[in-house]
């Protein structure tokens, strides 16, 4: 599939995408405020590039997890079915959790890795997308903050992939066969 060639168009900003972890990073410390700390959780690998530039705006004290859950693999639909790649190295138990994502799509990985993680008794647990497709949605899952909601397209960049690739595009743009 990757062999088709595409184009891809601009969808959202790196202006638009700061301003808006600016908004949101406000809101998650008024959320945490006065924590011991913050276990900031990034699911790899499309929330890598969004995580660093979220811990960066959080003036709290954090501590930096990853946590990997399968996905599309080279596909361009979710498989359903979650299965835990690799987990977290630290411990949760009575600590402050927030789960970063880059999109939910079906919900059904951040539905699994939220119950998943909320099993492990955190104190608390929030969690927050880049993006939300919400038309696409199969369960009833939303994260607790969203960057941006944004049609059913097949989107990359800003750290999400198409088979691996466009991850290191600075803005998101949308998928376009040619
Ligand atoms: P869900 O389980 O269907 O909500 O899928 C969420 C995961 O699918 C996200 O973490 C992404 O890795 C991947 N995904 C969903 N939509 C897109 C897209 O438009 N481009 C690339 N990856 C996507
Ligand atoms: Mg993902």
């Amino acid at each position: 599939m990757p062999d088709r060639p595409y184009v891809i168009d601009q969808m959202i900003s790196a202006k638009m995408i700061a301003a808006r972890i600016e908004e949101l990073c406000a809101e998650i410390q008024a959320e945490f405020n006065g924590t011991d700390k913050l276990v900031v959780v990034g699911l790899l690998r499309g929330s890598f590039v969004f995580i660093a530039d979220l811990v960066r705006e959080l003036d709290l004290p954090i501590e930096v997890d990853f946590l990997e859950a399968s996905s599309y693999g080279d596909a361009m639909e979710s498989s359903r079915e979650v299965r835990i790649l690799k987990d977290l190295r630290g411990a949760i138990e009575g600590r402050d959790v927030l789960v970063v994502e880059d999109i939910v799509d079906t919900g059904h990985t951040l539905h699994h890795v939220v119950n998943l993680l909320r099993s492990r008794a955190p104190a608390r647990l929030k969690s927050i997308a880049l993006l939300d497709k919400p038309d696409r949605r199969e369960i009833d899952m939303k994260a607790d903050w969203t960057g941006f909601e944004i049609p059913d397209e097949f989107v990359v960049g800003y750290g999400i992939d198409f088979a691996q690739r466009n991850r290191n595009l600075g803005y998101i743009g949308k998928v376009r066969f040619t």
